[in-house]
């Protein structure tokens, strides 16, 4: 039915009118590069714009609309995008905070709210969610994703998409998902942003390209081109990612978009000589839409005369464009999304916020906690609230912040005063986050001194993660060390309160601060959300999506490596190891405490040895052992012993989120199958081998209680 209206429609258009509608171009209201069209608007009235992002709010979006569909030849309406990636206005953790609640309801529920928000304020399309790999915390756009491991990103990538898009367009309050950055844009060389990609046919298929395969398979309707290259191709041109596997393999029915101007960008690559050229090969290799490069725009129609690309694929990469307009309702009504009516009672709301929160507290990484200094009793105590970050609105939501507004955001001295307001509560700042201005530590330590107990907050600035914001140190900036250390000097209990968009290297605050609380940039209830947890009206349950190394020097360091042919050996020097550093790291995978307790029984299978037709269960007993009710993510992982390639130390197999009142025990069951311990073998079959397997269960990636079976054929 769609098919034949866009056939129609596509026979009555000019050539380009169907290049206009492979165009997407920003608005001049944000950008994230350098190119700045102001003719957007004329392009859109002669039809040579069919696609508009950065451009949002129910009165704009129907300017534009207007324009479209009154003015225009064709009237096709525009379709309009931004990067919603945690929220629109009232904003959620950042996408890899939210990956430590390893709560995928939580996590859906948030791309829903930011969905709906969105949808009131005329978008139709938001740029995520972005399910890129990432195992380098300099990469600053660790931010943006589900962290290092397959298993779980793959999980979150298909939640966020449920999210994001819901069951259907037929309520004005699902949006377009889009899949990116295809393809391992997350493994950039020494983690400085865009820069070269190269790995095994392996190493991809097998850790890489999941997490975009589950969100295709969750329903994604368009995918986003990488600005890296991989094996010698840039992402944008690369039939073999594009074509064979994208569309062939996959079988992916929906639109895909280059990444802003990486048509244009595979000029400095040096794969093509100029603009002309790269527009032939990115559309030659499957890619539909040009997000602001122009490069289309410019040289399409000169491209199709010489006889470089056909019409037929022209016509093709149209097809998936309108077919997306028709499934949004578009045609039926290009103004439903543009309601000013909702827009105001939506966003913002009193639901929103709440959901916000606590999606918020939910992914809270509780890091250490000597002697139960928290939770911090509500009254009898006075509290110092210290740090650059602890009265700092700016902050608190995070790079890719959508529309959000700083002033909308609960600092965590608010959130301490809301609720602590029977003791007596006291802030000084000590010292920014990244100048070396000293002369504010006095007076933070005058306040540590006259306090029972000391919250600081530290960490990085929003700016400081997110696109082209890679570090090559990733400590706390400037002299918040410093800060924190003279803190600590004082005797008092400190609880560092960390704020940060990706894992930061902080051994000295691991060894001497009292408690360590690990909240992201956690977004409009940020304050809130911490202080829920910092006075135990919710007990932190979550646990981190990536290893936090020791130092900068362990990169890449994440808890799925190889053991090498030396593994690790304390009494052997020729052991693959360091002479400066353990090879273990500060937080493995996986981790994060909690005000209680828990304790796991060893692990009970139902069978020790069992066949690809078989279903292997694996169980533990876990108790709550401590004094409070609490959450646990208990996880699952195995290691193949011996295969035709190399296998990991470890690979995360299941996880379950359950909650236990003190004292209560629960048994956790797995399943497992052989189809669960497919890898690529030596010749590149995705297939399972028969032999022994190591079952561990346990709280952590590397606190885990184990067993052996056996798969037989
Ligand atoms: C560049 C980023 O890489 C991409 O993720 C984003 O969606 C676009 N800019 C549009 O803002």
């Amino acid at each position: 039915m769609i098919a034949r209206k866009v056939d129609s429609l596509i026979n009555l258009m000019t050539l380009e009118e169907k290049i206009g509608q492979l165009t997407l171009f920003t608005s001049d209201w944000a950008t994230t590069g350098p190119t700045i069209r102001d003719t957007y608007k004329a392009d859109i009235q002669k039809g040579l714009c069919g696609n508009i992002f950065n451009a949002y709010t129910a009165a704009y979006t129907r300017d534009l609309q207007k324009v479209a569909v009154e003015q225009t030849r064709m009237k096709i309406p525009l379709l309009f995008g931004y990067d919603v990636i945690h929220g629109y206005k009232t904003i959620f953790p950042i996408p890899l905070g939210e990956a430590a609640s390893w709560d995928l309801a939580a996590i859906e529920k948030s791309a829903r709210v930011a969905a709906t928000e969105a949808t009131a304020a005329g978008l139709h399309w938001t740029f995520a969610p972005m399910v890129d790999i990432a195992r380098d915390p300099r990469w600053g756009r660790i931010m943006e994703g589900a962290g290092e491991d397959t298993y779980l990103g793959s999980l979150i990538a298909a939640a966020r998409v449920k999210g994001i898009q819901g069951e259907n367009f037929n309520g004005t309050n699902t949006m377009l998902a889009c899949v990116k950055h295809f393809a391992a844009y997350g493994a950039a060389q020494a983690g400085r942003d865009y820069h070269t990609v190269d790995m095994s046919e392996r190493v991809l298929r097998e850790t890489f390209l999941p997490p975009y395969k589950a969100a295709i398979d969750a329903g994604a309707h368009t995918v986003m081109t990488s600005f890296n290259e991989l094996d010698g191709v840039p992402a944008t041109g690369n039939v073999h990612l594009l074509h064979d596997i994208l569309r062939d393999e996959w079988k992916f029915k929906g639109l895909v978009v280059t990444d802003y101007t990486s048509i244009n960008e595979m000029i400095p690559h040096g794969v093509v000589a100029n603009e002309k050229e790269a527009g032939e090969l990115a559309l030659n290799a499957g890619v539909d839409m040009d997000m602001q490069g122009a490069v289309y725009y410019n040289h399409l129609a000169q491209s199709v005369k010489e006889g470089k690309v056909n019409v037929a694929q022209i016509d093709q990469s149209v097809r998936y464009v309108l077919r997306i307009k028709y499934l949004l309702g578009l045609f039926e009504d290009p103004y439903r999304y543009s309601n000013v009516e909702r827009e105001k009672s939506t966003i913002l709301s009193k639901e929103n916020q709440d959901a916000a929160r606590d999606v918020s507290r939910k992914s809270i990484v509780l890091l250490k906690n000597d002697r139960n200094t928290l939770p911090i009793a509500k009254t009898g105590r006075t509290i110092a609230v210290i740090g650059p970050l602890a009265d700092n609105k700016s902050e608190l939501i995070g790079a890719w912040s959508g529309a959000g507004e700083p002033k909308d955001c609960v600092t965590l001295l608010q959130g301490i005063r809301a609720k602590a307001g029977g003791g007596k509560v006291e802030y000084a700042k000590g010292c920014t986050l990244d100048t070396m201005e000293r002369t504010g530590f006095k007076a933070a330590v005058d306040l540590a001194k006259r306090s029972d107990i000391i919250v600081v907050a530290v960490g990085e600035k929003a700016n400081m993660s997110g696109e082209a914001a890679s570090r090559s140190m990733i400590g706390l900036p400037g002299v918040q060390m410093e800060l924190v250390q003279q803190l600590v000097a004082t005797g008092k209990p400190v609880v560092v309160v960390l704020m940060n968009g990706r894992p930061l290297v902080f051994p000295w605050i691991a060894d001497n601060a009292a408690a360590i609380v690990e909240t992201w940039f956690l977004g409009t209830q940020a304050g809130n959300a911490i202080a829920d947890v910092l006075f135990g009206d919710y007990n932190p349950s979550g646990k981190l999506p990536i290893t936090f190394p020791r130092n900068e020097g362990q990169i890449p360091i994440f808890y799925n490596m190889k053991y090498t042919g030396r593994p690790f050996d304390a009494n052997n020097k020729y052991t693959s190891k360091y002479l400066d550093v353990p090879n273990t790291p500060q937080y493995p995978f996986g981790f994060g405490l909690s005000y209680t307790t828990f304790g796991y029984s060893d692990i009970k299978i139902n069978k020790n040895t069992f066949t690809p037709r078989e279903d292997l269960k694996i169980s533990v007993t876990v108790t709550n052992t401590g004094k409070r009710d609490g959450e646990e993510v208990v996880q699952l992982y195995v290691r193949d012993l011996v295969g035709s390639v190399t296998r990991p130390v470890k690979e995360l197999k299941g996880f379950q989120k359950i909650m236990l009142k003190a004292g209560e025990s629960k048994e956790v069951t797995f399943t497992l199958t052989a189809n669960d311990l497919k890898f690529y073998n030596r010749q590149m079959q995705w297939t399972y081998e028969p032999g022994d397997f190591d079952i561990f269960v346990g709280t952590n990636s590397a606190d885990v209680k184990t067993t052996r079976v056996k798969l037989i054929e």
